[in-house]
């Protein structure tokens, strides 16, 4: 299948959107639009998918089915809908949690990056005190509550506010979901997710073993806490990653 060029250039080409600058990387995308037009335009462009590694899970994604899988991006409503996809390491991530409830229950969560909003979702249905949803653009966090909407799972708090470089976190446990797409981003992200690990929250990394991870001095702090393969359509959108890895610092 040929994927159009609104997802290539998202999702089968990473690198592609990494060659942006880090400061293009960490701005707000912020939308003109009304909070229920985002809804409306969100619900209109996405189809409600459960083929991914947590089908507990209902996400309003972009699957092969959808006018924007194949649209060129100037026919796209959104300039860069990460959020419309469920990315390997962030159901990675998910899985994982699904799996280790312990982990997340009664604590706070931060799901940094967190698009579609799959990892923090389900970590408050497995008992998490309190999710903070964080992504810089402002569609995401209206994929979130819809995303939240369509499996009755309350929102606690959401900010678009860039935290990477901000000191520790207040937050117990924060998931990293596919945030490693960029070599000098990922340089950023792991340094400040370290920062977070030694403050004394739980860092999770969810990555399917991205070149900037896997050529990053970090990456010898890391281990590995769990492999997962990855669903057939999952594969159509990411070729060349079969399998999502968590990863915490040891
Ligand atoms: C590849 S997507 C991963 C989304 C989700 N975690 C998952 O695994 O499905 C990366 C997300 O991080 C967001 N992002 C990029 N830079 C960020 C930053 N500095 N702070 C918060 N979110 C950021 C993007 O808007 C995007 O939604």
């Amino acid at each position: 299948m040929v994927a159009s060029s609104v997802v290539r250039r998202l999702v089968a080409c990473p690198r592609q959107h990494g060659r942006r600058s880090l400061r293009q990387q960490v701005r707000h995308v912020v939308s003109t639009q009304e909070p229920e037009i985002l809804k409306h335009q969100i619900l209109a462009e996405t189809t409600v998918s459960r083929e991914h590694l947590t089908p507990e899970l209902a996400l309003h994604l972009i699957t092969p089915t959808c006018r924007l899988w194949r649209a060129p991006p100037h026919l796209s409503p959104f300039p860069d809908p990460f959020w419309a996809f469920y990315w390997p390491g962030g159901q990675a991530v998910s899985r994982f949690i699904l799996d280790n409830p312990g982990l997340v229950k009664g604590k706070t969560v931060l799901d940094f990056g967190c698009g579609c909003g799959a990892s923090g979702l389900l970590a408050k249905s497995v008992g998490a005190k309190k999710v903070t949803f964080n992504d810089i653009d402002e569609v995401a966090i209206e994929a979130v509550q819809l995303n939240a909407s369509i499996n009755k799972i309350m929102v606690d708090d959401v900010t678009t506010t860039n935290l990477v470089g901000s000191a520790g976190s207040p937050h117990q446990v924060v998931l990293a979901g596919d945030l490693l797409y960029d070599s000098k981003f990922a340089g950023e992200v792991l340094t400040w997710l370290q920062e977070v690990n030694r403050s004394g929250s739980l860092v999770l990394i969810g990555d399917p073993g991205r070149f900037a991870l896997e050529g990053h001095p970090l990456k010898a702090s890391l281990h590995c806490l769990a492999k997962y393969e990855l669903a057939p359509t999952t594969l159509l959108e990411n070729s060349g990653h079969p399998q999502a890895f968590v990863w915490t610092f040891s």
